[in-house]
């Protein structure tokens, strides 16, 4: 709280409205217009541009500057000196895990690792081709069949554990996803492996033959974990601190969160900019989709360009480009046709009047898919992987909204329907 004040004359109203001004760690202050509804009116702001829905201290983003920070931590010295579970107990926990804190954790993560034998039987119930993120949200709704009366959503402890096996299960519901949509067995969980080996050695052994993890492979697939781990009040985030608002099972909120992730606009973005360079599939047609992506008669937009935060580089891009470099390299695969029309596609837009004027940058999502498809990932299950890592962060946020007092978040509308008739 600061002693700045904000006053809001309005016409027809004889006193001015006086509204309290906080200010937060770092960031813009917030404007409490809570004492309008009292006055007869609301604030309207669709989309939520300019409205803090809440208080937190997980991640800071200047979108100006195009800074991301996990607890004051900027993801570009996390990327390069942490890693995704250890990122994990940072977001949750609030602090830097001691070397002794770091073992437990990676042990409770692997004491959870296993799904019910029973959620299996789930998945026979989907066809083999539905899209893995449809098999997600239910398969991880359904875990709140499971773990429903055993869950005191007032004790920390079992919030953490709540928390400890969701990290732990998504990856392996997420790589049970790939093996029913490739009729292959599913593959148990290996606890001698690290979080990313351990899901790329359920994503791609059999029974048959063993899978070496490749270990740059294994980092890129960590280091994108680690990138897409949070990001402040996002749609999907903000699903569900609305959801768990209401008091609903964690699991349940975050297959809501699941759900609002799968859109294009958001996490799904990834997959569709993936799509989108290989419709361009040559440098030769770069300009023609940039012409496009301006046209406003035209819906198409430039995938993995743009955000609703970032008015500069989403420092994420930089991260995952410069991973791009290293698994292409290793795979000798640096002249990959895709990436060299990413590489034009992106000099192309930031050098254009109307892309500099809107202040569209490459986001997260540009380069990802790259990485992910030379990593053996098929294009369907790239919103899957922004799921696995989004899951610390949601239950993060979920756990800092139910451990402190709250209220259930209920927005209110403008409602421009009909005035109240009668029944002819
Ligand atoms: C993620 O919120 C988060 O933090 C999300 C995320 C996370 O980690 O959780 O960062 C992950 O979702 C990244 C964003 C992934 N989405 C995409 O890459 C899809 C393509 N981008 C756009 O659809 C768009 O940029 C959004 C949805 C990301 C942001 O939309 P906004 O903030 O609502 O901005 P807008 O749609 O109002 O666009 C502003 C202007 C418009 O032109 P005008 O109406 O002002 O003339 O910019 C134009 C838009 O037409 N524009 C684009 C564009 N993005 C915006 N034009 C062409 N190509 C684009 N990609």
């Amino acid at each position: 709280m600061t002693d700045k004040k904000a006053y809001l004359s309005i016409d027809g109203l004889d006193e001015k409205i006086e509204l309290k001004i906080s200010s937060g760690t770092i960031g813009p202050d917030v404007i409490d217009v809570s004492p309008l509804s009292a006055n007869g009116y609301f604030t309207y702001d669709p989309g939520f541009v300019s409205t803090a829905a809440c208080e937190s201290g997980i991640t800071y983003i200047d979108g100006g500057k195009g800074v991301l920070l996990h607890r004051g931590y900027p993801i570009e010295q996390l990327a390069d000196k942490s890693d995704y579970l250890e990122l994990c107990y940072l977001l949750f926990y609030g602090k830097l895990p001691t070397a002794e804190e770091k073992a437990e954790y990676v042990e409770t993560i692997q004491r959870h690792t296993m799904v019910h034998e029973q959620v299996s039987h789930f998945f026979n119930g989907f066809r083999r081709d539905a899209h893995p993120m449809a098999i997600m949200c239910g398969v991880v709704g359904a875990m709140a069949s499971f773990y429903h009366e055993n869950t005191d959503l007032t004790c920390p402890e079992d919030r953490a554990t709540t928390a400890a096996r969701l990290v732990a299960k998504i990856p392996t519901l997420a790589a049970m996803c790939y093996k029913y949509s490739k009729g292959q067995p599913f593959v148990f969980p290996n606890n001698d492996l690290d979080y990313a080996s351990n899901f790329l050695n359920m994503m791609f052994s059999t029974p048959c033959s063993d899978y070496e993890v490749n270990p740059v492979f294994a980092k890129a697939m960590d280091r994108i974990f680690m990138l897409h781990a949070d990001h402040e009040q996002n749609a999907s985030t903000s699903t569900v601190r609305l959801a768990g608002s209401s008091g609903a099972n964690p699991y349940a909120c975050i297959a809501a969160g699941i759900t609002a992730l799968w859109g294009p606009a958001h996490g799904g973005a990834n997959e569709a900019c993936l799509n989108m360079l290989e419709e361009i599939g040559d440098e030769s047609r770069v300009d023609e989709f940039v012409a496009r992506a301006k046209d406003k008669n035209d819906p198409f937009r430039l995938m993995g360009f743009g955000h609703r935060v970032y008015k500069n580089r989403d420092p994420r891009a930089t991260v995952m480009q410069k991973t791009c470099d290293e698994v292409l390299a290793q795979l000798g695969r640096s002249d990959d046709p895709l990436f060299k029309v990413a590489r034009k596609l992106e000099k192309a837009a930031l050098e254009d009047e109307y892309f500099i004027e809107k202040k569209l940058y490459p986001n997260v999502d540009f380069y990802s898919g790259i990485v992910l498809r030379a990593l053996g990932i098929p294009t369907s299950m790239f919103t899957v992987i922004f799921a696995v890592s989004r899951t610390i962060g949601w239950i993060s946020h979920w756990n800092e909204m139910v451990s402190e007092p709250h209220r259930i978040g209920r927005p209110r509308q403008l409602y421009t329907g009909s005035a109240e008739r009668d029944l002819p």
